[in-house]
């Protein structure tokens, strides 16, 4: 697919089929995480792939929004590789952001649907994958293919329009 209908097919996916997804989808998306940029390169991105069902109940446990998923991407930041300076932006929250959308631009070009998820407890989620205390989760992804009949959200039509999201500067 050409980017521009990549960008236009992708939607927040909250109804999966529950099919497993295969070995080489999953590799392709974990390959774009792994060439996404980061600040300084210090390529902070951790992801755990969860898909067994013991890891399946454990996200579960600390989401209502897996949507029948059957892979789920945590997203996490490793606070120790991180680009932070003093009087800084946190870079490391960003570098996931970015890598978990490029996961999500390489999921819908290979047919798969996917949904951002923060709407989760990160606190339990450490405790329930014994994550080391570097190990910050910043976001979810729950991964797959649409189930039959799922269809965009209401929101996804409603996005301002581009005269509000420029700004203006004074004189023009
Ligand atoms: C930072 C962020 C957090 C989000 N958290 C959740 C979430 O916890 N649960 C959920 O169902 N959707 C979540 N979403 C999806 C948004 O609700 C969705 O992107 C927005 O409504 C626009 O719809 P669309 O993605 O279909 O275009 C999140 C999206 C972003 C970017």
């Amino acid at each position: 697919m050409q980017l521009e209908d990549v960008i236009a097919k992708r939607y927040s996916v909250r109804k999966f089929s529950g099919e497993p997804v295969s070995g080489g989808d999953l590799g392709a998306v974990l390959e774009a995480v792994r060439v996404a940029p980061s600040a300084k390169n210090q390529q902070p991105v951790r992801v755990l792939v969860c898909s067994t069902p013991e890891e399946l109940a454990k996200i579960d446990a600390c989401t209502p929004c897996r949507y029948g998923a059957p892979v789920v991407l945590v997203f996490a930041c490793d606070d120790d590789r991180r680009w932070k300076k003093e009087n800084r932006a946190d870079c490391g929250p960003v570098d996931v952001s970015i890598a978990a959308t490029y996961a999500m631009l390489e999921a819908t070009d290979r047919g798969l649907g996917s949904v951002w998820v923060m709407n989760f407890e990160a606190a339990k989620l450490t405790e329930a994958f014994g994550l080391p205390a570097n190990i910050r989760p910043i976001c979810l992804l729950p991964l797959g293919k649409a189930a039959p009949g799922a269809e965009p959200g209401p929101n996804h039509a409603l996005r301002v329009p581009l005269s509000e999201i420029l700004l203006k500067r004074e004189g023009r």
